[in-house]
């Protein structure tokens, strides 16, 4: 007998670039973006923090040194946190050349730049709010930029815009106060928690390593605050195996430094 037919809401898992294409390009460059661009892949993910001086600015580390040239630059401003350093100070630093001399030049874009290429190159982004108990009022003032840029128009906010954190009352303020934009808790709450972090979130993402199949379901099974069922984007996936297996399982997105290796792996899955 013929197979049964696949659910009409089947779908492959989303592939999403974290930190852009981040195996091919310095992590949260317009370099890593344009790169995701080149192989095809729409969706990226970044990290948003704030500068001294107020600037919402694209980077992981809650420090410098790590994707930057901050320590020889200013040796004598350890411990070199972001917090620390005005926008103008971090524009002035490489953030390319720890990666490949190719990438010499590259910059820490703001988020402003970076919503700018991904206007340019018709891109969808995956926000992550990093360590928001740092820079409060976070949550509001990267909602303004979005509206500024906008990206808070109803296109955008159904089919472009996700805003996720590790914390998760950052993400229950960005939907209180924007309850049209689609938001992510980062982690693995217990099966029985999940109705509760439905409330203010429309996906549960956690680490490839606690995806099963049950995992999944059970999230399926529970409906986000915009009465669709819960989704699962997993991290951070780099071999077509693992992403094979994590596709089997059910997730809808895939967040990768390889996107293009989890598209082809879960292609027709
Ligand atoms: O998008 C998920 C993933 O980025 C979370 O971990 O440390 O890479 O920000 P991290
Ligand atoms: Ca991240």
């Amino acid at each position: 007998a013929a197979a049964p037919a696949a659910p009409a809401s089947h779908r492959p898992a989303l592939p999403v670039g974290h930190r852009g294409a981040s195996a091919y390009a310095p992590e949260n460059t317009l370099a890593a973006v344009d790169k995701a661009r080149q192989l095809g892949i729409e969706w990226v993910e970044n990290d948003v923090q704030r500068t001294k001086d107020g600037e919402l600015i694209v980077m992981h580390d809650t420090t410098l040194s790590r994707t930057t040239d901050v320590e020889q630059r200013f040796p004598d401003r350890a411990p070199w946190k972001i917090a620390d350093f005005t926008a103008k100070e971090i524009k002035s630093l490489d953030a390319g050349s720890w990666f490949g001399k190719e990438f010499e030049g590259e910059r820490v874009p703001t988020l402003d730049e970076y919503l700018s290429r991904l206007n340019r190159n018709r891109q969808e982004l995956l926000l992550e709010l990093k360590s928001p108990d740092l820079y409060p009022g976070i949550e509001r003032q990267t909602l303004d930029t979005l509206s500024r840029k906008g990206w808070l128009n109803r296109h955008h906010t159904k089919n472009k815009l996700i805003i996720q954190s590790f914390d998760a009352k950052a993400v229950e303020k960005v939907h209180q106060d924007r309850p049209d934009v689609k938001t992510g808790f980062l982690g693995t709450p217990k099966v029985s928690e999940l109705k509760s972090y439905a409330k203010f979130a429309d996906q549960i993402n956690p680490a490839y390593g606690d995806v099963s199949k049950e995992y999944v379901d059970a999230a399926h099974d529970v409906r986000g605050p915009h009465h669709r069922r819960l989704e699962v984007f997993t991290w951070t996936v780099n071999d077509a195996e693992t992403a094979k297996k994590v596709a089997g399982a059910g997730v809808d997105g895939i967040i990768s430094n390889k996107p293009d290796v989890v598209r082809d792996a879960v292609k027709g899955a």
